[in-house]
């Protein structure tokens, strides 16, 4: 393959000699979990998002599960109770609203931002609504103000998935979640997560509940579980998160040039966005396009050496593990996400060389 969709490999030496340096001197120090380096990773990405609060978790599916289990040990939330969600997302999102005991209820994107509608999630708040969870999609932010404006309207807590958006926006609900897998654009070694928040009771809770239910070190107040971030994960997540700003904007200027070079109409593919509609919050974790000849699309740029990846070819009510929940529903606009979309390389470390190559590749596609 000569455009690999993301070669990590080469990412990651990118960070080096300072990464390799910062594992080395974890391995060294004897100190595995709960010490220096989580705190410090903590405190930089407290500030780094604008929160009062940074905790280190497992992985995001944690991260998001913990935020609506603390809501649950604090009484905001209670068994049942339905959370507005979006049906075009990854299934992890789904995953921690039903984790934590609560339902979570589909709402169609829009389908030209490809996030919640904020006009479709206000059709579905009944007297059960008590929550709504954004997910900052392909690194877009969600639109906010309307979200948070109905949240407000029927007293709706806004929990935030931010696994995608690394470097997106100030925190504007009550808690945010976070996932460092290691394609994210702040990428971890291996799994890690974190909720952000402003709210100090919260922090404190998804704490407890991450180490066990404890308050102190023999002390459980809850029935918790093991979640954190270790160590290793939360030195090298210091030295990347460094270069997160510039390598956000990087990401930026190879969308730029997509958006402007692509012959978007004659090849009949359909941009995520135009390049005066950039969001200057919008990150792209993913770069996605829209055509109902996806599939021959990849196939024609797998041909030419490009790596391409799909998120996500089946929608989260359409698997065989929620089917049975969600029966026949119909989404038409998640549907023909799933149907038609396509991500484009968007390493921040493609050269120009190699991002010409794949407007070229595309501009030759034969349909
Ligand atoms: C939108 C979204 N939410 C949650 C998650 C879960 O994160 P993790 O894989 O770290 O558990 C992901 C991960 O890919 C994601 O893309």
């Amino acid at each position: 393959m000569t455009i690999p969709y993301l070669n990590l490999q080469q990412l990651n030496a990118s960070f080096d000699p300072q990464l390799s340096e910062a594992v080395r001197q974890i391995v060294g120090s004897g100190q595995y979990l709960r010490g220096e380096a989580t705190h410090r990773f903590e405190q930089q990405f407290a500030r780094y998002c604008g929160a009062a609060r940074c905790i280190g978790v497992a992985n995001g599916l944690d991260a998001l599960t913990l935020i609506f289990l603390a809501y649950r040990e604090m009484g905001t939330l209670h068994a049942g109770d339905e959370v507005i969600v979006p049906a075009h997302t990854y299934i992890a999102t789904l995953l921690a609203v039903l984790r934590a005991g609560l339902k979570p209820v589909l709402c169609e994107p829009r389908f030209d931002t490809c996030n919640i509608d904020p006009e479709a999630a206000e059709r579905l708040v009944t007297s059960h609504t008590r929550a709504i969870l954004p997910v900052h999609l392909y690194g877009r932010p969600a639109d906010m103000n309307a979200l948070n404006q109905l949240a407000d309207r029927h007293k709706l807590l806004v929990v935030e998935d931010a696994a995608q958006a690394h470097g997106s926006r100030p925190l504007t609900g009550a808690a945010a979640a976070y996932s460092f897998y290691p394609a994210k654009n702040l990428g971890a070694l291996g799994d890690g997560g974190a909720v952000v928040t402003h709210d100090i009771r919260l922090a404190d809770t998804v704490r407890s509940l991450a180490n066990y239910g404890s308050s102190d070190k023999y002390t459980f107040i809850y029935k918790g579980v093991n979640s954190r971030l270790d160590e290793v994960q939360a030195a090298v997540l210091s030295v990347k998160l460094l270069r997160l700003d510039p390598d956000n904007e990087r990401r930026r200027a190879i969308a730029r040039r997509y958006l402007k070079e692509i012959p978007w109409e004659r090849v009949g593919i359909t941009a995520p966005v135009t390049v005066t509609g950039i969001e200057p919050d919008n990150v792209f974790h993913v770069f996605p396009v829209f055509t109902p000849h996806r599939d021959e699309l990849q196939q024609h740029l797998l041909r030419q050496g490009i790596g391409t990846q799909i998120h996500y070819p089946i929608p989260p009510h359409r698997q065989p593990a929620l089917s049975a929940m969600y029966g026949e529903l119909h989404l038409p606009i998640t549907e023909r996400i799933h149907a038609e979309e396509l991500s484009l390389p968007i390493s921040p470390l493609l050269s120009e060389e190699e991002v010409t190559n794949v407007i070229e590749a595309i501009a030759c596609a034969p349909f």
